[in-house]
């Protein structure tokens, strides 16, 4: 690999959503890379293959996380919808801080006040304020639902699609992780000017789920419905999939807070910070189509409650994040 400076950028889930983007964009911008990865698989070899020095541990061991810092000037943290992040941000604070890592570039989210009904919320403040009480330069991101939210709940029966959710007439601007990838690497590049700064992240247009089904079929060429569903219906249709009961509690509050408007909005972060044009939600459903293409569903009604295609789909796909 041919760098264009020493500098060495720890990148966490980097086989997740947004970290796999972001160790692209720093190799192809010429800088070191290593890739912490939860496991050594077809994603790590893929990062690999790209020039990333890749090192698998988890974010809940000291030590793994320890000897990722080694050698780091900025890193990014994002941990999943699980139990642990408290631990695990505390773990990375320490491990950076002994490392005289400069900067961090925190993944929180935009339902993260204070007041939190949602556990993984409310400790993504806290985890926002730890960090804020280190000596690194500290840039937080707080997205809106990301894109990915349609794919991850798309449903397809034949030439008809559904999405089946409980967000009522609340509204956000789906932003894409691709697009938080420059955002990211922006931030990594030159820490600086944002050193303690919160950050919605949102796409660029705002939208209630009849405005995103719409958008879907239009980029697919088929009728698409939202059907607006309870908030207990969503949380039965995630207990029988098999969900964690902190997924479960995380996701019917932030049901709430969107019925609220608390996703709402919409900024041009992307384009002043990462200089680039944001998604929309149908050039998103167009560049995954494949994504929408396969039948199936997690809350198109399944045609019993042990109907084994719907729980293969909720376990196997790759491309649902517990987040
Ligand atoms: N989705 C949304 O709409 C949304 C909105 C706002 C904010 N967020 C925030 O975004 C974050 C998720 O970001 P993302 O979507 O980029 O990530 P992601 O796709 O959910 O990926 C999580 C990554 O972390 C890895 N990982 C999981 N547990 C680990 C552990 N104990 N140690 C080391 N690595 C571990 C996973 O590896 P394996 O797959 O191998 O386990 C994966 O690479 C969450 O904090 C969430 O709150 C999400």
């Amino acid at each position: 690999m041919t760098t264009n400076n020493d500098r060495l950028f720890l990148i966490t889930g980097a086989t997740g959503n947004t970290g796999k983007t972001t160790v692209q964009l720093l190799l192809e911008r010429g800088h070191w890379v290593r890739a912490f990865v939860h496991r050594e698989d077809d994603r790590s070899r893929q990062l690999a293959a790209t020039g990333a020095e890749i090192v698998v541990g988890d974010l809940l061991h000291f030590h793994d996380v320890s000897a990722a810092m080694r050698g780091v000037s900025g890193a990014y943290f994002i941990y999943p919808i699980a139990p642990g992040l408290l631990d695990a941000t505390v773990t990375f604070a320490q491990a950076a801080t002994e490392a005289g890592v400069r900067s961090i570039v925190n993944m929180s989210q935009i339902s993260a006040p204070r007041e939190a009904a949602s556990n993984q919320a409310r400790q993504h403040w806290l985890a926002e304020r730890l960090l804020d009480r280190t000596a690194m330069l500290t840039a937080h991101l707080r997205p809106t639902f990301f894109a990915e939210w349609i794919s991850w709940w798309w449903g397809r029966q034949g030439d008809e699609g559904v999405l089946r959710l409980p967000f009522g007439n609340g509204r956000h601007a789906p932003v894409a992780a691709v697009d938080q990838a420059y955002v990211i690497a922006a931030i990594l590049e030159k820490p600086e000017p944002h050193d303690r700064q919160v950050y919605p992240l949102h796409g660029p247009v705002e939208m209630d789920h009849y405005g995103i089904a719409e958008a879907a079929s239009r980029a697919l060429g088929i009728p698409v419905a939202y059907e607006p569903i309870s908030v207990e219906e969503f949380a039965d249709g995630l207990a029988s999939l098999g969900a964690s009961t902190h997924l479960i509690q995380h996701l019917s509050n932030v049901a709430i807070d969107y019925q609220n408007g608390v996703f709402q909005g919409t900024n041009n972060l992307i384009e002043v910070i990462g200089d680039r044009s944001p998604m929309t939600v149908e050039e998103f459903v167009i560049d995954r189509r494949y994504a929408f293409d396969r039948n199936g569903s997690r809350f198109v009604p399944p045609k019993s409650a042990s109907d084994s295609s719907e729980r293969r789909m909720f376990s196997d796909d790759e491309n649902y994040r517990t987040s």
